[in-house]
């Protein structure tokens, strides 16, 4: 195998995940061709597609292939028809196994308003207009892994349901670290969300953020938050915030509220980044912070900017090809810059267009 060699796992799964996925391939081969890179390109089913063809929503086949690769382009997953299945059955589930075996503790989530689509915002333009955050989420840990968890009966018939909210010192510095050396490149301001005001486990995550800050981050300028006054700042003022670190249930909350200031999910990407192993690599997935939208599924108007701007952080984060990445970036600007919308970021006097036109739109930007 050559050294240069890369293995990308595409992973298109369920809902508009292959839609957004096969643009961003078309992606993937232009890189390939244009730029004599060698991605090696493999693909599997997850989700609901595997439950169809497999009866899981994971095979050990496609886990192990996310195992090798370099990087894991994801999709979506998850939809009404999989809505009754036991819980351990469900869709999601094939995703949060690789998030935690895969060990990918740190979920960035950049959130940038392109100055092309302020109108896209429901918030005021002068709101939104040159917001650049980015969220750093903890990942394999929290209240979506935390033991015992479980629904049981108990007395007269009813039921009792148990999840867990759990960290160790450790998890949160590691995620910590993540945010405060993200920051050190950007401007240097970290927030830190909780809720220390009800849970032990948040006093644990602000007191170990600020440990971490005053030992060995200095220069960081940290603040801490309230989760819920997050949520709240982020519709009053988001330009105030930098980086905001937040454990994985209020990551998850805070981001997609996020995604929405710049105007649409169907533009918000993401990287799910691991530990390095012994031989110093470091695994990781790379998708859209929207869902699968099974409402518009397979009619070729989703949007596939997340997915492309997901493979682009994969250039950057994983495959050190940082021009690349830039070069990638820009062209998705140019195509907003050109007036072409999806739907979902569509507004007057805009050239509406499909998923796939969108894809070769950008692909035509790129050369
Ligand atoms: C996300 C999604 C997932 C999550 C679901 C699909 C399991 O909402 O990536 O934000 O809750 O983490
Ligand atoms: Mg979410």
């Amino acid at each position: 195998m050559p050294s240069n060699q890369r293995k990308i796992l595409l992973l298109p799964g369920d809902g508009i995940g292959p839609e957004v996925v096969r643009e961003t391939k078309k992606v993937i081969d232009w890189f390939n061709k244009k730029k004599s890179l060698d991605f090696k390109l493999d693909q599997g089913l997850i989700g609901g597609a595997a439950i169809d063809e497999h009866g899981v929503p994971i095979t050990d086949e496609v886990f192990y292939k996310a195992l090798e690769s370099d990087a894991v382009i994801f999709g979506a997953c998850g939809g009404p028809k999989y809505d009754k299945l036991e819980f351990s059955k469900k869709p999601e589930r094939a995703l949060l196994k690789l998030r935690k075996e895969l060990k990918l503790f740190a979920n960035l989530r950049p959130a940038i308003c392109f100055k092309q689509l302020v109108d896209a915002s429901s918030l005021k333009p002068e709101i939104v207009s040159g917001l650049d955050i980015l969220i750093v989420r903890e990942l394999t840990g929290g209240i979506y892994f935390g033991e015992p968890r479980g629904v049981q009966p108990i007395e007269n018939g009813e039921r009792r349901g148990v999840n867990t909210h759990v960290y160790t010192t450790k998890e949160i510095k590691r995620i910590a670290k993540v945010a405060f050396e993200l920051a050190a490149k950007r401007n240097n301001k970290v927030t830190s969300c909780e809720k220390s005001n009800v849970m032990e486990a948040g006093v644990l995550w602000r007191e170990e953020v600020q440990n971490l800050k005053d030992n060995e981050y200095k220069k960081i300028n940290l603040n801490h938050m309230l989760a819920d006054n997050c949520a709240m700042q982020l519709l009053r003022n988001p330009k105030q915030f930098d980086v905001i670190l937040a454990d994985n249930l209020f990551g998850d909350m805070l981001s997609d509220e996020a995604a929405m200031l710049t105007g649409s999910l169907g533009l918000l990407p993401s990287a799910s980044l691991g530990v390095k192993d012994k031989n110093g690599r470091t695994r990781s997935l790379y998708e859209p912070v929207h869902g699968s939208a099974p409402d518009i599924e397979g009619k070729n108007i989703s949007n596939p900017i997340a997915t492309i701007l997901s493979f682009s952080m994969a250039l950057k984060y994983s495959l050190g090809l940082e021009k690349e990445s830039a070069h990638l970036d820009k062209a998705v600007e140019k195509t907003l810059e050109d007036g072409l919308r999806t739907p979902d970021i569509m507004s007057k006097g805009k050239k509406k267009v499909s998923t796939s036109d969108m894809g070769d739109a950008i692909i035509s930007n790129l050369n």
